[in-house]
């Protein structure tokens, strides 16, 4: 069942019925970009990715649930046919289930999203049943998971042993098991994220995973090109508009420094 390209909001129930059927996923950040990713998303994510790419931090980790409410309420405003799903950001949800809860219920109420993701497989078991089971949809995230960049000692792909293949398959069952109703699979070699998702029953979203997962997620401005350090290999660009919008400042630059900007038809006279 796809219901992409109708205008029909999409429920959290619709992308857990979607398991075999491709979802489109993409983050998206504020209200003009969720407007122009809408019409052909199955979900909005609004990913903590935001800290990196819009705030330039070096990783996940330093982000408030004001800031995540702030965008999520932003894309919410833009979206009236994706699902639009909000990252818990670092420290909001590992203490106890109860503060996830008291977090993720602000999310929820302030932002108006449908969903709440969260990092973490067989650890955050409880907090995701304590959540399902209070009304909070919560969407897994399994393999290479950001916020653990310190653990992990960097941003590496996982699942190259037996050991951490099975790490990730225990953890993706115990996510499905909890009641998520989707699980991010990142960073994780292609054959274990395939057999994730042929093994569990809720939707794979894949990123740096597989052509198997049930869904696909990237981050919009790795799609856009609208910066134009350092690809990674899970990324296909499918603009560059890093040097469009260069170009543009530059040309804008020209014209206010030989006074060719404002012209007479951007200014305000009195006609008569
Ligand atoms: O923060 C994010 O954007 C994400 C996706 C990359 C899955 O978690």
């Amino acid at each position: 069942m796809s219901v992409q390209g109708t205008t029909k909001p999409i429920t959290v129930p619709d992308l857990r019925r979607m398991k075999g059927t491709p979802q489109v996923w993409l983050t998206a950040y504020t209200t003009p970009m969720a407007r122009l990713l809408d019409p052909h998303c199955d979900v909005l994510l609004v990913g903590d990715s935001l800290g990196m790419v819009l705030y330039g931090l070096p990783n996940t980790l330093n982000l408030s649930v004001d800031t995540m409410i702030m965008h999520g309420a932003a894309v919410v405003r833009g979206a009236k046919h994706a699902c639009v799903v909000v990252d818990m950001p670092f420290g909001s949800y590992q203490q106890s289930p109860q503060l996830a809860f008291a977090n993720a219920a602000r999310v929820l109420a302030e932002t108006g999203c449908q969903a709440v993701k969260l990092e973490g497989g067989e650890e955050m078991a409880e907090t995701i049943h304590f959540l399902t089971a209070r009304g909070v949809p919560v969407c897994g995230h399994v393999g290479l998971m950001p916020q653990s960049v310190n653990v992990a000692g960097g941003f590496r792909a996982t699942g190259r042993t037996h050991d951490e293949a099975a790490k990730v398959m225990q953890d993706a069952k115990a996510v499905a098991a909890a009641g998520a109703f989707a699980v991010v699979v990142e960073g994780t070699l292609e054959p274990v994220a395939a057999l994730i998702t042929a093994e569990i029953s809720i939707p794979t979203i894949g990123i740096g995973a597989s052509p198997q997962c049930d869904g696909q997620v990237l981050v919009i401005d790795d799609v856009l090109g609208t910066f134009n350090d350092f690809v990674p290999r899970f990324v296909k660009r499918y603009a560059q508009l890093g040097p469009i919008i260069s170009d543009a400042a530059a040309a804008y630059a020209a014209d206010v420094r030989a006074r060719v900007f404002p012209g007479v038809e951007h200014t305000f006279r009195k006609t008569k």
